[in-house]
Protein backbone atom coordinates (compact mmCIF):
# COMPACT_ATOMS: atom_id res chain seq x y z
CA UNK A 1 0.00 0.00 0.00
CA UNK A 2 1.58 3.57 -0.87
CA UNK A 3 2.14 5.94 1.38
CA UNK A 4 -1.09 7.83 2.87
CA UNK A 5 -1.34 11.55 1.41
CA UNK A 6 -1.12 14.69 3.79
CA UNK A 7 -4.68 16.01 3.73
CA UNK A 8 -7.72 16.17 1.64
CA UNK A 9 -7.00 17.84 -2.05
CA UNK A 10 -9.28 21.64 -1.79
CA UNK A 11 -8.29 23.52 -4.21
CA UNK A 12 -10.40 23.38 -7.78
CA UNK A 13 -8.77 23.50 -10.60
CA UNK A 14 -7.90 26.99 -11.66
CA UNK A 15 -10.82 28.57 -13.97
CA UNK A 16 -13.21 25.48 -13.73
CA UNK A 17 -15.42 26.27 -10.73
CA UNK A 18 -17.61 24.25 -11.41
CA UNK A 19 -14.69 20.92 -11.18
CA UNK A 20 -13.70 19.05 -7.82
CA UNK A 21 -10.12 19.60 -7.22
CA UNK A 22 -7.66 17.54 -10.10
CA UNK A 23 -6.11 15.20 -7.33
CA UNK A 24 -9.21 13.51 -6.14
CA UNK A 25 -9.58 11.59 -9.62
CA UNK A 26 -6.08 10.27 -9.19
CA UNK A 27 -7.11 8.33 -5.81
CA UNK A 28 -10.01 6.59 -6.95
CA UNK A 29 -11.14 4.15 -5.61
CA UNK A 30 -9.69 4.74 -1.38
CA UNK A 31 -6.62 5.66 -0.09
CA UNK A 32 -4.87 6.62 3.07
CA UNK A 33 -5.09 9.78 4.22
CA UNK A 34 -3.59 12.01 7.32
CA UNK A 35 -6.27 13.93 8.74
CA UNK A 36 -4.97 17.18 9.96
CA UNK A 37 -4.66 16.41 13.94
CA UNK A 38 -2.11 13.51 12.76
CA UNK A 39 -4.85 11.01 12.66
CA UNK A 40 -4.22 8.26 9.55
CA UNK A 41 -7.91 7.51 8.14
CA UNK A 42 -9.03 7.02 4.44
CA UNK A 43 -10.49 9.02 1.78
CA UNK A 44 -13.15 7.03 -0.52
CA UNK A 45 -13.54 8.18 -4.38
CA UNK A 46 -15.33 5.87 -6.19
CA UNK A 47 -19.00 5.77 -6.60
CA UNK A 48 -18.81 2.55 -5.30
CA UNK A 49 -16.69 2.49 -2.43
CA UNK A 50 -18.67 5.86 -1.33
CA UNK A 51 -22.33 4.27 -1.54
CA UNK A 52 -20.90 1.69 0.55
CA UNK A 53 -19.74 3.22 3.13
CA UNK A 54 -22.81 5.33 3.71
CA UNK A 55 -25.00 2.31 3.21
CA UNK A 56 -23.17 0.12 5.98
CA UNK A 57 -23.94 0.49 9.75
CA UNK A 58 -20.76 -0.30 10.53
CA UNK A 59 -19.83 3.27 9.67
CA UNK A 60 -21.13 5.51 11.96
CA UNK A 61 -22.07 9.44 11.30
CA UNK A 62 -21.61 10.37 15.04
CA UNK A 63 -19.47 13.41 15.25
CA UNK A 64 -17.74 12.51 18.17
CA UNK A 65 -15.96 9.45 16.79
CA UNK A 66 -14.66 11.41 13.81
CA UNK A 67 -11.37 13.37 12.83
CA UNK A 68 -11.97 15.91 11.08
CA UNK A 69 -11.03 16.34 7.42
CA UNK A 70 -10.83 20.20 6.90
CA UNK A 71 -7.40 21.98 7.92
CA UNK A 72 -8.42 24.33 10.61
CA UNK A 73 -10.96 22.39 12.24
CA UNK A 74 -11.42 20.90 16.14
CA UNK A 75 -9.08 18.40 17.41
CA UNK A 76 -12.70 16.72 18.86
CA UNK A 77 -15.86 17.53 17.28
CA UNK A 78 -18.84 17.55 19.99
CA UNK A 79 -21.69 15.22 20.11
CA UNK A 80 -24.62 15.98 17.65
CA UNK A 81 -26.77 18.38 18.92
CA UNK A 82 -30.75 17.05 19.85
CA UNK A 83 -32.36 16.97 16.75
CA UNK A 84 -29.35 16.99 14.34
CA UNK A 85 -29.98 14.19 12.05
CA UNK A 86 -26.74 13.69 10.26
CA UNK A 87 -24.90 13.04 13.44
CA UNK A 88 -26.46 9.92 15.25
CA UNK A 89 -26.91 6.35 14.05
CA UNK A 90 -30.00 3.78 14.31
CA UNK A 91 -32.28 3.34 16.70
CA UNK A 92 -31.90 6.76 17.97
CA UNK A 93 -31.72 8.11 14.23
CA UNK A 94 -35.12 5.91 12.94
CA UNK A 95 -37.16 7.99 15.82
CA UNK A 96 -36.43 11.03 13.87
CA UNK A 97 -36.36 10.08 10.77
CA UNK A 98 -40.03 8.28 10.94
CA UNK A 99 -41.34 10.69 12.91
CA UNK A 100 -40.23 13.56 9.57
CA UNK A 101 -40.55 10.86 6.45
CA UNK A 102 -44.25 11.17 6.62
CA UNK A 103 -43.90 15.14 6.64
CA UNK A 104 -41.33 15.12 3.64
CA UNK A 105 -43.20 12.72 1.06
CA UNK A 106 -43.53 13.27 -2.78
CA UNK A 107 -47.01 14.02 -2.71
CA UNK A 108 -46.49 16.50 0.06
CA UNK A 109 -43.37 18.41 -1.74
CA UNK A 110 -45.65 18.08 -4.78
CA UNK A 111 -48.40 19.82 -3.21
CA UNK A 112 -45.84 22.98 -2.35
CA UNK A 113 -45.19 23.17 -6.36
CA UNK A 114 -47.80 26.05 -6.54
CA UNK A 115 -46.56 27.94 -3.91
CA UNK A 116 -43.28 27.86 -4.65
CA UNK A 117 -44.09 29.15 -8.44
CA UNK A 118 -45.89 32.37 -6.55
CA UNK A 119 -42.53 32.74 -4.27
CA UNK A 120 -40.13 32.60 -7.42
CA UNK A 121 -42.91 34.82 -9.12
CA UNK A 122 -42.38 37.50 -6.60
CA UNK A 123 -38.74 37.76 -6.28
CA UNK A 124 -38.70 37.92 -10.29
CA UNK A 125 -41.20 40.45 -10.25
CA UNK A 126 -39.22 42.87 -8.01
CA UNK A 127 -35.97 42.04 -9.65
CA UNK A 128 -38.11 43.19 -12.95
CA UNK A 129 -38.88 46.41 -11.24
CA UNK A 130 -35.20 47.50 -9.83
CA UNK A 131 -33.72 46.32 -13.35
CA UNK A 132 -30.31 45.22 -13.89
CA UNK A 133 -27.96 44.44 -13.32
CA UNK A 134 -28.33 42.26 -10.04
CA UNK A 135 -27.00 39.98 -7.56
CA UNK A 136 -28.75 36.79 -8.17
CA UNK A 137 -27.85 35.41 -5.25
CA UNK A 138 -29.18 38.39 -2.91
CA UNK A 139 -32.53 38.64 -5.42
CA UNK A 140 -33.60 35.13 -5.69
CA UNK A 141 -31.49 32.09 -4.74
CA UNK A 142 -31.29 33.00 -1.55
CA UNK A 143 -34.71 34.65 -0.95
CA UNK A 144 -36.82 31.12 -2.69
CA UNK A 145 -35.30 28.66 -0.47
CA UNK A 146 -35.37 30.64 2.60
CA UNK A 147 -39.08 32.03 2.09
CA UNK A 148 -40.06 28.43 1.32
CA UNK A 149 -38.64 26.99 4.51
CA UNK A 150 -39.91 29.74 6.68
CA UNK A 151 -43.22 28.66 5.40
CA UNK A 152 -42.93 25.23 6.13
CA UNK A 153 -41.83 24.89 9.22
CA UNK A 154 -43.15 28.21 10.75
CA UNK A 155 -40.20 30.77 10.81
CA UNK A 156 -40.95 34.37 10.43
CA UNK A 157 -39.38 35.09 7.33
CA UNK A 158 -38.56 38.99 8.31
CA UNK A 159 -35.92 37.26 10.80
CA UNK A 160 -34.17 36.27 7.68
CA UNK A 161 -30.96 38.23 7.89
CA UNK A 162 -29.82 36.92 11.13
CA UNK A 163 -30.38 33.06 10.40
CA UNK A 164 -28.61 33.07 6.63
CA UNK A 165 -26.01 34.60 8.68
CA UNK A 166 -25.79 32.29 11.11
CA UNK A 167 -25.99 29.47 8.84
CA UNK A 168 -23.50 30.34 6.83
CA UNK A 169 -21.47 30.60 9.68
CA UNK A 170 -22.62 27.15 9.99
CA UNK A 171 -21.29 26.03 7.16
CA UNK A 172 -17.67 27.98 6.94
CA UNK A 173 -14.73 25.74 6.91
CA UNK A 174 -12.49 28.15 8.00
CA UNK A 175 -14.85 29.89 11.45
CA UNK A 176 -13.34 29.28 14.03
CA UNK A 177 -15.37 26.48 16.75
CA UNK A 178 -16.14 28.92 18.96
CA UNK A 179 -17.89 31.48 16.43
CA UNK A 180 -19.36 28.02 14.93
CA UNK A 181 -20.30 27.21 18.89
CA UNK A 182 -21.90 30.95 19.10
CA UNK A 183 -23.49 31.16 16.06
CA UNK A 184 -25.42 27.54 16.73
CA UNK A 185 -26.41 28.75 20.32
CA UNK A 186 -27.84 32.29 18.96
CA UNK A 187 -30.09 29.95 16.26
CA UNK A 188 -30.79 27.56 18.80
CA UNK A 189 -32.29 29.91 20.99
CA UNK A 190 -34.07 31.64 18.40
CA UNK A 191 -35.69 28.33 17.37
CA UNK A 192 -35.94 27.44 21.38
CA UNK A 193 -38.55 30.76 21.75
CA UNK A 194 -40.64 29.75 18.64
CA UNK A 195 -41.58 26.15 19.62
CA UNK A 196 -42.17 27.94 22.76
CA UNK A 197 -45.11 29.79 21.54
CA UNK A 198 -46.30 27.58 19.14
CA UNK A 199 -47.03 25.00 22.06
CA UNK A 200 -48.77 28.22 23.72
CA UNK A 201 -50.97 28.66 20.17
CA UNK A 202 -50.39 26.50 17.20
CA UNK A 203 -50.27 27.70 13.98
CA UNK A 204 -50.86 25.94 10.22
CA UNK A 205 -47.02 24.66 9.88
CA UNK A 206 -44.76 21.96 10.64
CA UNK A 207 -43.21 23.30 13.86
CA UNK A 208 -46.70 23.56 15.39
CA UNK A 209 -47.58 20.12 14.00
CA UNK A 210 -44.72 18.47 15.93
CA UNK A 211 -45.65 19.76 19.42
CA UNK A 212 -48.05 17.07 18.77
CA UNK A 213 -45.19 14.22 18.57
CA UNK A 214 -43.09 12.67 21.78
CA UNK A 215 -40.21 15.89 20.86
CA UNK A 216 -39.37 17.98 23.49
CA UNK A 217 -38.32 21.56 23.95
CA UNK A 218 -35.18 20.52 23.63
CA UNK A 219 -35.07 18.08 21.08
CA UNK A 220 -37.89 20.06 18.99
CA UNK A 221 -35.96 23.12 19.14
CA UNK A 222 -32.82 21.43 17.83
CA UNK A 223 -34.93 19.53 14.81
CA UNK A 224 -35.91 23.15 13.98
CA UNK A 225 -32.59 24.81 13.83
CA UNK A 226 -30.88 21.70 11.90
CA UNK A 227 -34.20 22.03 9.62
CA UNK A 228 -33.97 25.87 8.95
CA UNK A 229 -30.34 25.47 8.27
CA UNK A 230 -30.53 22.57 5.82
CA UNK A 231 -33.49 23.77 3.84
CA UNK A 232 -32.03 27.16 3.12
CA UNK A 233 -28.38 26.86 2.20
CA UNK A 234 -28.19 24.47 0.21
CA UNK A 235 -31.19 25.04 -1.92
CA UNK A 236 -29.63 28.62 -2.01
CA UNK A 237 -26.38 27.44 -3.72
CA UNK A 238 -27.49 25.06 -6.32
CA UNK A 239 -30.06 27.51 -7.62
CA UNK A 240 -27.27 29.96 -7.92
CA UNK A 241 -24.25 27.90 -8.75
CA UNK A 242 -26.74 26.02 -11.21
CA UNK A 243 -27.67 28.87 -13.18
CA UNK A 244 -24.03 29.68 -13.03
CA UNK A 245 -23.32 26.72 -14.97
CA UNK A 246 -26.47 27.16 -17.42
CA UNK A 247 -24.88 30.87 -17.98
CA UNK A 248 -21.50 29.49 -18.93
CA UNK A 249 -22.98 26.46 -21.08
CA UNK A 250 -25.26 28.06 -23.33
CA UNK A 251 -25.48 25.17 -25.60
CA UNK A 252 -26.95 23.19 -23.06
CA UNK A 253 -29.13 26.05 -21.92
CA UNK A 254 -30.42 26.23 -25.40
CA UNK A 255 -31.51 22.73 -25.23
CA UNK A 256 -33.18 23.06 -21.97
CA UNK A 257 -35.07 26.07 -23.32
CA UNK A 258 -36.59 24.10 -25.96
CA UNK A 259 -37.95 21.41 -23.93
CA UNK A 260 -39.14 22.44 -20.74
CA UNK A 261 -40.18 19.34 -20.31
CA UNK A 262 -36.21 17.69 -19.35
CA UNK A 263 -35.96 19.98 -16.30
CA UNK A 264 -36.51 17.06 -14.07
CA UNK A 265 -33.50 15.51 -15.91
CA UNK A 266 -31.85 18.50 -15.85
CA UNK A 267 -31.72 19.12 -12.34
CA UNK A 268 -30.30 15.37 -11.50
CA UNK A 269 -27.49 16.11 -13.80
CA UNK A 270 -27.22 19.83 -11.92
CA UNK A 271 -27.21 18.14 -8.76
CA UNK A 272 -24.28 15.66 -10.34
CA UNK A 273 -22.02 17.72 -11.63
CA UNK A 274 -22.47 20.17 -9.02
CA UNK A 275 -22.29 17.88 -6.06
CA UNK A 276 -22.51 20.99 -3.80
CA UNK A 277 -22.53 19.21 -0.76
CA UNK A 278 -19.06 18.04 -1.72
CA UNK A 279 -17.77 15.82 1.22
CA UNK A 280 -19.10 13.68 3.70
CA UNK A 281 -17.55 11.48 6.98
CA UNK A 282 -17.73 8.14 8.71
CA UNK A 283 -16.30 6.43 11.37
CA UNK A 284 -15.75 2.22 11.65
CA UNK A 285 -17.29 1.04 14.47
CA UNK A 286 -15.62 -2.40 13.94
CA UNK A 287 -12.66 -3.94 11.59
CA UNK A 288 -14.05 -3.75 8.01
CA UNK A 289 -12.90 -5.08 4.92
CA UNK A 290 -13.72 -1.93 2.22
CA UNK A 291 -11.97 -2.08 -1.98
CA UNK A 292 -9.27 -4.59 -0.76
CA UNK A 293 -8.04 -2.80 2.21
CA UNK A 294 -8.51 -3.47 6.04
CA UNK A 295 -10.45 0.01 7.42
CA UNK A 296 -10.30 -0.44 11.54
CA UNK A 297 -12.02 0.18 14.17
CA UNK A 298 -11.97 4.03 14.81
CA UNK A 299 -10.63 5.01 11.79
CA UNK A 300 -12.59 7.82 10.30
CA UNK A 301 -12.91 7.67 6.29
CA UNK A 302 -13.95 10.82 4.46
CA UNK A 303 -16.21 9.87 1.77
CA UNK A 304 -15.58 12.58 -1.52
CA UNK A 305 -19.54 12.71 -3.00
CA UNK A 306 -18.46 14.81 -5.35
CA UNK A 307 -15.33 12.57 -6.89
CA UNK A 308 -17.91 9.73 -6.47
CA UNK A 309 -20.19 11.95 -8.77
CA UNK A 310 -17.10 12.53 -11.28
CA UNK A 311 -16.33 8.61 -11.37
CA UNK A 312 -15.85 7.39 -14.85
CA UNK A 313 -17.04 3.79 -13.74
CA UNK A 314 -20.25 4.79 -13.24
CA UNK A 315 -21.27 8.11 -15.63
CA UNK A 316 -19.17 8.50 -19.01
CA UNK A 317 -17.26 11.52 -19.47
CA UNK A 318 -18.31 12.80 -16.08
CA UNK A 319 -16.48 15.80 -16.61
CA UNK A 320 -19.03 17.24 -19.07
CA UNK A 321 -22.58 18.94 -18.27
CA UNK A 322 -25.04 16.86 -20.37
CA UNK A 323 -28.38 18.11 -19.05
CA UNK A 324 -29.40 14.98 -21.05
CA UNK A 325 -28.26 11.90 -19.43
CA UNK A 326 -29.72 10.28 -16.82
CA UNK A 327 -27.89 10.80 -13.91
CA UNK A 328 -29.89 9.39 -10.79
CA UNK A 329 -27.94 6.82 -8.94
CA UNK A 330 -25.90 10.21 -8.31
CA UNK A 331 -24.78 10.90 -4.39
CA UNK A 332 -25.59 14.79 -4.18
CA UNK A 333 -28.19 14.39 -2.17
CA UNK A 334 -26.01 11.50 -0.05
CA UNK A 335 -27.11 7.59 0.06
CA UNK A 336 -28.21 5.41 2.78
CA UNK A 337 -30.18 6.05 6.00
CA UNK A 338 -28.75 9.73 6.34
CA UNK A 339 -29.96 10.58 2.50
CA UNK A 340 -31.40 13.91 2.83
CA UNK A 341 -34.68 14.30 4.08
CA UNK A 342 -35.25 17.29 1.78
CA UNK A 343 -34.43 16.15 -1.22
CA UNK A 344 -37.81 15.88 -2.75
CA UNK A 345 -38.78 20.12 -1.54
CA UNK A 346 -35.13 20.90 -2.43
CA UNK A 347 -36.14 18.91 -6.49
CA UNK A 348 -39.53 21.05 -6.22
CA UNK A 349 -37.95 24.02 -5.68
CA UNK A 350 -35.01 23.85 -8.23
CA UNK A 351 -37.85 22.85 -10.74
CA UNK A 352 -39.78 25.64 -10.51
CA UNK A 353 -37.09 27.84 -9.94
CA UNK A 354 -34.71 27.19 -12.98
CA UNK A 355 -37.32 28.10 -16.00
CA UNK A 356 -38.97 30.45 -13.97
CA UNK A 357 -36.06 33.06 -13.95
CA UNK A 358 -34.82 32.07 -17.67
CA UNK A 359 -38.13 32.43 -19.06
CA UNK A 360 -38.95 35.54 -17.32
CA UNK A 361 -35.42 37.02 -18.14
CA UNK A 362 -34.64 34.77 -22.08
CA UNK A 363 -31.62 37.32 -22.43
CA UNK A 364 -30.26 36.85 -18.55
CA UNK A 365 -26.39 36.73 -18.52
CA UNK A 366 -23.51 37.28 -16.20
CA UNK A 367 -22.47 40.63 -15.56
CA UNK A 368 -18.86 39.89 -15.51
CA UNK A 369 -16.13 37.62 -16.42
CA UNK A 370 -17.06 34.29 -15.21
CA UNK A 371 -13.42 34.38 -13.64
CA UNK A 372 -14.31 37.04 -11.21
CA UNK A 373 -17.58 35.52 -9.66
CA UNK A 374 -16.60 35.14 -6.22
CA UNK A 375 -16.41 31.48 -4.83
CA UNK A 376 -17.19 29.68 -1.57
CA UNK A 377 -13.93 28.35 -1.34
CA UNK A 378 -14.29 27.28 2.38
CA UNK A 379 -17.30 25.98 2.88
CA UNK A 380 -18.84 22.77 3.18
CA UNK A 381 -21.47 23.89 0.52
CA UNK A 382 -19.91 24.90 -2.60
CA UNK A 383 -21.30 28.23 -4.08
CA UNK A 384 -21.09 31.43 -4.99
CA UNK A 385 -21.03 34.16 -2.41
CA UNK A 386 -22.62 36.45 -5.35
CA UNK A 387 -23.62 36.31 -8.81
CA UNK A 388 -23.58 39.41 -10.73
CA UNK A 389 -26.27 38.76 -13.48
CA UNK A 390 -27.73 41.32 -16.72
CA UNK A 391 -30.47 41.27 -19.19
C1 LIG B 1 -29.12 15.26 4.55
C2 LIG B 1 -27.65 17.42 0.48
C3 LIG B 1 -31.63 20.21 0.51
C4 LIG B 1 -32.78 18.46 4.86
C5 LIG B 1 -28.41 15.56 3.41
C6 LIG B 1 -27.23 14.87 2.97
C7 LIG B 1 -26.82 15.49 1.84
C8 LIG B 1 -27.74 16.56 1.56
C9 LIG B 1 -25.59 15.14 1.00
C10 LIG B 1 -26.59 13.64 3.62
C11 LIG B 1 -25.65 14.01 4.72
C12 LIG B 1 -24.90 12.82 5.30
O1 LIG B 1 -25.04 11.68 4.86
O2 LIG B 1 -24.12 13.03 6.24
C13 LIG B 1 -28.61 18.36 0.15
C14 LIG B 1 -28.57 19.16 -1.06
C15 LIG B 1 -29.71 19.94 -1.05
C16 LIG B 1 -30.44 19.63 0.16
C17 LIG B 1 -27.48 19.11 -2.12
C18 LIG B 1 -30.18 20.94 -2.06
C19 LIG B 1 -30.15 20.78 -3.32
C20 LIG B 1 -32.30 19.98 1.69
C21 LIG B 1 -33.54 20.61 2.06
C22 LIG B 1 -33.86 20.15 3.29
C23 LIG B 1 -32.83 19.18 3.70
C24 LIG B 1 -34.33 21.62 1.23
C25 LIG B 1 -35.11 20.55 4.02
C26 LIG B 1 -35.40 20.44 5.22
C27 LIG B 1 -31.89 17.46 5.14
C28 LIG B 1 -31.92 16.67 6.35
C29 LIG B 1 -30.86 15.74 6.26
C30 LIG B 1 -30.20 16.00 5.00
C31 LIG B 1 -32.93 16.80 7.49
C32 LIG B 1 -30.45 14.70 7.29
C33 LIG B 1 -31.08 13.41 6.98
C34 LIG B 1 -30.64 12.31 7.92
O3 LIG B 1 -29.55 12.37 8.49
O4 LIG B 1 -31.43 11.38 8.08
N1 LIG B 1 -28.72 16.58 2.53
N2 LIG B 1 -29.73 18.68 0.86
N3 LIG B 1 -31.90 19.12 2.69
N4 LIG B 1 -30.84 17.03 4.36
FE1 LIG B 1 -30.36 17.79 2.57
Amino acid sequence: MTAPIPGLPTTRPEGCPFDPPAELAELRPLTRMVYPDGHVGWLTTSHELVRAVLADSRFSARYELMHYPFPGGPDEIPPAMPGDLTGIDAPEHTRFRELLAGRFTVRRMRLLTERVAEICAEQLDTMAQQGPPTDLVTAYAQPVPALTICELLGVPYADHEFFQRTVRTLTSTSAGMEDQGAALTALYEYLHELVLAKRRSPTDDLLSDLTTSDLDDVELSGLGTFLLGAGMDTTANMIALGTFALLTNPDQLGELRDGWSTVDEAVEELLRYLSIAHTGARAALTDVELGGELVRAGETVTVSLQAANRDPARFPDPDTLDLTRHAAGHVALGHGIHQCLGQQLARVEMRVAFPALLKRFPTLRLAVDAADVPLRTDSNIHGVHGLPVTW
